[in-house]
């Protein structure tokens, strides 16, 4: 009996005869030599069978197999530069448990939608398989940021009886006759346990009615959202910063390798170091009626229809060559994947193209006293090599618990972090208002009813003190880390409009 080992102990077992347990992800033969690619969950390793005795029979079993097909595999451990993973198997036995045909997601082209529809299979793909260990490298990051300096994790409801952010996106649910709603945020919550242990957080999955179907909106999403007592706006400023840092510095050292699987450029995240910018929303307001904005929209628009006017010509050329006589089947489905690749960056050129003249006349016109949109974050964060903090928001435009600016009773002591490279949004973070008497104003203000925040009221009434928090979007982030152009790809069961399957 051949011990098993995983493909990511294999270093440690080189010159010996091992068993690898996993699925065959791929396979080709050159005649004489049969590969199969197995993954087993830990990575990917070659496989090699070869024709002559003593493995004869083996390479006729194994020819046959499909993909996805779950075998045993024992073989000696070799090392081998060019192979994925840098070690070889060569094969001396095989245990088929079970033989597949008709995997569906196959080497050939898939689109998006059907790709989505198949979640449940698209996880083996290699792609979705490095972004979801990124993501949990992510998350465990963050829960050990806040358990390693004294942070107490409170969790809090999912069902709650009222909004905690605006009445726009609130799911409403039945509960025994009574409506309630699916949590937007923990936030309020925290706020009442953060005044008997000071420093908290929750982390949890939160719900929005999101009506649009964007490529940062989901309607389930996790947030991470601390909160500390004795703190103004700088102070959760302050640790916003330091935790961004911390958790993208933890997420590059220990996966270098699916990084490398998502060809992603990491020289940008290398450069997420403290300080990060830090500009007022009025700032941000005047930057974006620049003339520096309105010719990055120029160039942008100017290079997204030249990349287009590319693409058409290589989609033809391409569609050319494979409809060409005597294309081999391999060769086809690789030009078929480019094709499928050119056109979904044609459409979001086609798409860009028809938006930027928008976004470039509502950056022009940018009013104070509205809330930034996507496209004004996008650029933004396009203007900048690090993140960005805008601080300083109108109060008028954000959640009615931001504590009001003692100097300019117009703004409120609040900021959102701006991810680079045009991602936009990461965190939504204020300090809370401590005063009874300001914030109640500011709950009818909003249409709420007040009876539904008496407890929350209590908190300012029974030793009130300057606080704050913020509140981190773990998709946003994955997106952003991973290089990602949507954010269905960074949460295993993504739900969106129009979207809740599987
Ligand atoms: O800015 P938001 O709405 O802030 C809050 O919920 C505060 N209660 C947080 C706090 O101060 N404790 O949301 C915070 C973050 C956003 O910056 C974004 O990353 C993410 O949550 N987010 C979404 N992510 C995906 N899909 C959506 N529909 C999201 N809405 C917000
Ligand atoms: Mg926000």
């Amino acid at each position: 009996m051949a011990t098993k080992a995983t493909i990511a102990e294999l270093s440690k077992h080189v010159g010996q005869t091992v068993t690898l347990q996993g699925w065959l992800y791929n396979s080709r033969s050159s005649g004489k030599l049969l590969f199969l690619i197995l993954r087993d969950g830990t990575g990917l390793c070659q496989c090699v069978v070869e024709k002559k005795e003593p493995s004869a029979e083996i390479f006729e079993t194994a020819e046959r197999l499909g993909q996805e097909s779950s075998l045993e595999v024992t073989g000696t451990v070799r090392q081998e530069p060019r192979s994925v993973g840098g070690y070889e198997l060569a094969v001396t036995g095989l245990h088929v448990v079970q033989a597949v045909t008709g995997y569906p997601i196959t080497p050939k082209a898939h689109g998006i939608e059907f790709l989505m529809q198949r979640r449940h299979l698209w996880f083996r793909s290699q792609r979705q398989w490095a972004i979801l260990r990124i993501r949990h490298t992510l998350v465990d990051a963050i829960r050990r940021y806040f358990n390693d300096r004294g942070f107490i994790l409170i969790d809090t409801p999912i069902f709650a009886p009222a909004a905690g952010e605006g009445g726009q996106t609130l799911f409403s649910v039945d509960y025994f006759g009574e409506p309630v709603y699916l949590a937007q945020t923990g936030q309020l919550y925290v706020e009442a346990a953060m005044m008997a242990h000071r420093k908290v957080y929750c982390f949890g999955p939160t719900f929005r009615a999101e009506k649009s179907k964007t490529r940062r909106h989901l309607t389930e999403f996790w947030m991470i959202e601390p909160e500390i007592a004795w703190a103004d706006l700088n102070d959760v400023i302050n640790l916003a910063e330091d935790f961004v840092c911390e958790i993208v510095k933890t997420v590059l050292r220990e996966r270098r390798s699916e990084f490398e699987i998502l060809g992603r450029d990491i020289s940008r995240l290398e450069a997420v170091q403290k300080p990060f910018y830090r500009l007022t929303y009025s700032e941000a307001a005047e930057l974006l009626r620049s003339d520096r904005v309105r010719k990055m929209f120029e160039a942008d628009l100017e290079h997204a229809k030249a990349r287009a006017q590319e693409l058409k010509t290589l989609i033809a050329q391409k569609e050319a060559e494979r409809s060409a006589p005597g294309v081999k089947e391999a060769k086809a489905d690789k030009l078929a994947q480019e094709i499928l690749d050119a056109r979904e960056e044609l459409a979001d050129l086609e798409e860009a193209i028809r938006n930027i003249p928008h976004h470039m006349e509502l950056a022009a016109n940018f009013q104070w006293g509205s809330d930034l949109g996507g496209s004004d974050e996008t650029i933004l964060a396009r203007l900048h090599d690090r993140p960005v903090f805008i601080t300083h928001y109108p109060r008028a435009c954000k959640a009615f618990y931001m504590k009001r600016n003692e100097q300019d009773h117009r703004l409120a002591n609040n900021f959102d972090l701006l991810a680079p490279e045009g991602y936009g949004e990461i965190i939504g973070g204020s300090q809370r208002e401590d005063d009874l008497e300001v914030l109640r104003d500011r709950i009818r203000e909003e249409g709420l009813r007040e009876e539904d925040y008496e407890w929350y009221l209590d908190l300012r009434r029974y030793g009130t003190v300057p606080h704050g928090g913020f509140g981190l979007g773990v998709e946003r982030t994955v997106a952003w880390i991973c290089g990602l152009k949507h954010i269905r790809e960074t949460i295993p069961y993504a739900r969106m409009m129009g979207r809740f399957y599987p």
